[in-house]
């Protein structure tokens, strides 16, 4: 995969409605996206294939949707007030920020692409360094000494490093000055957090167990860019996993496991996810590792798996004053119940955009098809067939002579379990190539046989194989290629 392929992949999300930058009529808005017709149905898969392997899957783990507003001190608790800023430095020439350790990240992927591995791993380590320490002069010192310019100004006309919050605030109450400063979610856990208890009792739920939630979070990015990889509103899948102190460990090493088979069974390629550990924790955690992917422009993180501790339940009772802890009847190796303690936390958290880029970027393919001087490129999204838009395609061969009568009676038959597409315009070969860069897996044409023997004839995606096969055999192939144990068992 290559920048160049990238930059085919982003104009194919908008020719073809799957993603359209946000507000475009007014030029856009910097890192907001809205996603299209298509779009948004690869993202419900992509949602629901997350939930089901999940919720569905685990019968320790049940489900909630928190609220996206919630009380202020849910963030001092969290520590996001204090504690939830970036290093940024703005460049006096150009008036653009930046931030700090994103610009020496790109030096060391620029000596990497150059060859300079010891310059590279030199680098690196520096810039772990002084993130370990939260060194905000050290960054500057880096910069400095190796030479990093303003991608704008072309200058090294730099101001100090200074952290920057990320959340986003706004004000709640009709009154400005009864207003209340309230801020929107910069992650989805703290909405487990809270319910925990109100889970916990009503659930009857036995440690250990999950929580496990969808929806939008924001972060003021100081630079947002690379498409939908970094968003200022964008969705996250969490799942929080409440263990028994002393068995984090453990549980860790599950979730890492369990996280990572999850993504390979894509099947985008095994050799395009890594893990990558946290030299920094989040103020959260004990124990990080990113689950990174091999995205066009370089392997970058797709999930975060955390072990959280009980930070976030204990800070919550301390500034809520209500406990936060569970009775485990279970007995220990002495034959004494566990009693009452504040559990601790694992944490999977995916990006659902991230997951989205880093299915299209590997599905996208062009290919050469035809033979002679006929050869032609077709570009086709090779999703697995239960993600895709659209499972399956019906096409009249022509507009008259009852074909299109015929292909609508398929769809009433198949519409209530398949998301299907109708086209009756254009030559039917445009009408398959369009389908391909869909991801659509099957096309069914309707033609005059059809009429006589009440067959179609079906053309796969991948293969480009046709064959004819009787129309009451479609729901037989669909429901054999199109079905969730594919991607769960
Ligand atoms: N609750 C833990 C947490 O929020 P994180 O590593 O900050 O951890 C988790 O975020 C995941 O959310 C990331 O791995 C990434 O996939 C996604 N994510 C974070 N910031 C994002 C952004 N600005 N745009 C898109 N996805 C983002």
């Amino acid at each position: 995969m290559s920048e160049e392929i990238f930059k085919k992949v982003v104009s194919h999300a908008k020719e073809y409605g799957f993603v359209f930058p946000s507000s475009e009529i007014y030029d856009g808005l910097g890192a907001v996206y809205d996603y299209g017709q298509n779009g948004v149905e690869l993202k419900n898969n992509l949602r629901q294939y997350w939930w089901k392997a999940m919720v569905q899957m685990h019968e320790n783990i049940v489900g909630i949707d928190a609220a996206i507003f919630m009380h202020p001190k849910t963030w001092k608790a969290s520590g996001h007030i204090d504690g939830f800023s970036d290093p940024m430095i703005d460049n006096k020439d150009s008036k653009k920020r930046y931030r700090a350790d994103q610009l020496l990240e790109d030096k060391i992927t620029k000596y990497e692409k150059e060859g300079k591995t010891n310059k590279a791993d030199e680098l690196q380590a520096a810039l772990d360094k002084v993130t370990l320490d939260n060194d905000l002069a050290g960054f500057k010192s880096l910069i400095e000494q190796y030479e990093i310019a303003c991608p704008i100004s072309g200058t090294r006309n730099w101001t100090d490093v200074r952290q920057f919050n990320l959340m986003f605030s706004t004000e709640m109450g009709a009154m400005a000055e009864d207003a209340d400063k309230i801020y929107l979610r910069p992650e989805t856990a703290q909405g487990i957090f809270v319910n925990f208890l109100n889970v916990q009792k009503t659930g009857r739920m036995k440690i250990p167990f999950g929580i496990a939630q969808t929806g939008k979070a924001f972060r003021n990015e100081i630079i947002a860019r690379q498409f939908i990889m970094r968003m200022r509103e964008f969705e996250q899948m969490e799942m929080q996993f409440f263990v028994r102190p002393g068995t984090q460990k453990q549980w860790y090493e599950y979730w890492k496991e369990t996280r990572i088979k999850w993504h390979k069974k894509l099947g985008l390629g095994d050799n395009n996810y890594r893990f990558h550990n946290h030299v920094k924790m989040a103020h959260y955690a004990d124990d990080a590792v990113d689950i990174e992917f091999n995205y066009p422009f370089g392997f970058k993180e797709l999930e975060g798996i955390h072990s959280r501790t009980d930070f976030d339940l204990k800070n919550h009772q301390e500034l809520s004053g209500k406990k936060m802890q569970y009775f485990d009847a279970e007995l220990d190796e002495n034959g004494k119940a566990y009693g009452n303690y504040i559990p601790y936390v694992v944490e999977t958290s995916v990006g659902l955009d991230r997951l989205f880029l880093s299915v299209l970027c590997a599905s996208y393919k062009e290919e050469e098809v035809g033979e002679g001087d006929k050869i032609d490129t077709r570009v086709v999204l090779s999703l697995p067939a239960i993600l895709a838009p659209y499972k399956v395609a019906i096409f009249p061969l022509t507009k008259k002579d009852g074909l299109p009568e015929v292909a609508r009676k398929i769809i009433d038959e198949l519409k209530f379990d398949y998301n299907c597409f109708y086209e009756e315009k254009d030559a039917i070969g445009k009408r398959y190539r369009r389908q391909d860069a869909l991801g659509t897996p099957f096309c069914i044409t309707v033609d005059h046989e059809s009429l006589e023997n009440q067959t179609v004839t079906i053309r796969y995606r991948d293969t480009m194989v046709q064959e004819r096969i009787p129309i009451a055999k479609i729901r037989e192939i669909l429901a054999s290629e199109v079905n969730w144990s594919k991607l769960l068992a």
